[in-house]
């Protein structure tokens, strides 16, 4: 290409593509869609941070009525539309914080694997600094996730989000009963903690949880993780 004409596009679709490639905890969410698809057919549905897009290409294999996404990253939404031409599927993408692009608005489905791995640490090889940093506690972004949960769910709707067991899960049904709200385990997997996450985890989460929800055998770890799904509390609903 001539040096003098502008870079009108400089998106590199097989470098996004492995960037945002999914996980364990984006295959778990995946599977547990598969085993529920009357939740999911004619719903209006919701992916917060949606990455590549896959989770909402599964929503769309299985029959959602309509599907929107938010992400904080503008190579998400250019992926996950990449992804949905691919699948012939139709979606709304916003670029935006968590709730703030789906503002009054109401979904019978929302779905999300937010990052929730307590570390101070942003930078992880091979992934953005948005994709698993979630505070010392890791709950930087769930604890505002469940604050607006109540106000975006419609009336009878659910959300299934992942949940990394060492966050607490008392903690996180404490506050969605705030808002009218109940969790439960609808899967639970163990997955293995690489190196690279195990040195930057916060040291007194890793303490606290070591045996408990965390499980050191020799040299390697694992941890167990729920997909929680959230409606109403039996009172409410
Ligand atoms: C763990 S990845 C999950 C991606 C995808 N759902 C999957 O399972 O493969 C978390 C996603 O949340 C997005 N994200 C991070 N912070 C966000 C925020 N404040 N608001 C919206 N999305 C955010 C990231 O860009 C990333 O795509």
């Amino acid at each position: 290409m001539p040096s003098d004409l502008p870079l009108i596009d400089s998106f590199d679709l097989a470098a996004a593509l492995h960037v945002l490639r999914p996980s364990e905890y984006t295959a778990a969410l995946i599977q547990t869609l598969f085993g529920m698809p009357g939740a999911v057919r004619g719903a209006n549905a919701l992916e917060i941070g949606f990455g590549s897009g896959v989770v909402l290409a599964a929503l769309s294999h299985l029959g959602a009525a309509s599907l929107c996404g938010v992400d904080s990253e503008e190579q998400a939404i250019r992926t996950a539309e990449a992804m949905m031409e691919q699948i012939g599927g139709v979606a709304e993408f916003h670029r935006g914080d968590l709730w703030a692009p789906v503002d009054g608005r109401r979904f019978d489905l929302i779905v999300a694997n937010l990052p929730h791995f307590p570390t101070e640490q942003r930078h992880f090889p091979g992934r953005l600094p948005s994709w698993s940093h979630g505070g010392h506690d890791g709950r930087q972004l769930l604890d505002p996730f469940i604050a607006g949960l109540p106000g975006h769910l419609a009336p009878s709707g659910r959300a299934l989000i992942t949940h990394n067991a060492f966050l607490g899960l008392a903690e996180t049904r404490r506050q969605l009963a705030l808002g009218g709200l109940d969790a439960q385990i609808c899967r639970t997997v163990m997955l293995a903690l690489p190196p690279e996450k195990l040195r930057v985890m916060s040291p007194d989460i890793r303490a606290r949880e070591e045996g408990r929800t965390i499980h050191t055998l020799g040299a390697y770890c694992f941890a167990r993780m729920y997909i929680l799904d959230i409606s109403a509390r039996p009172a409410e609903r």
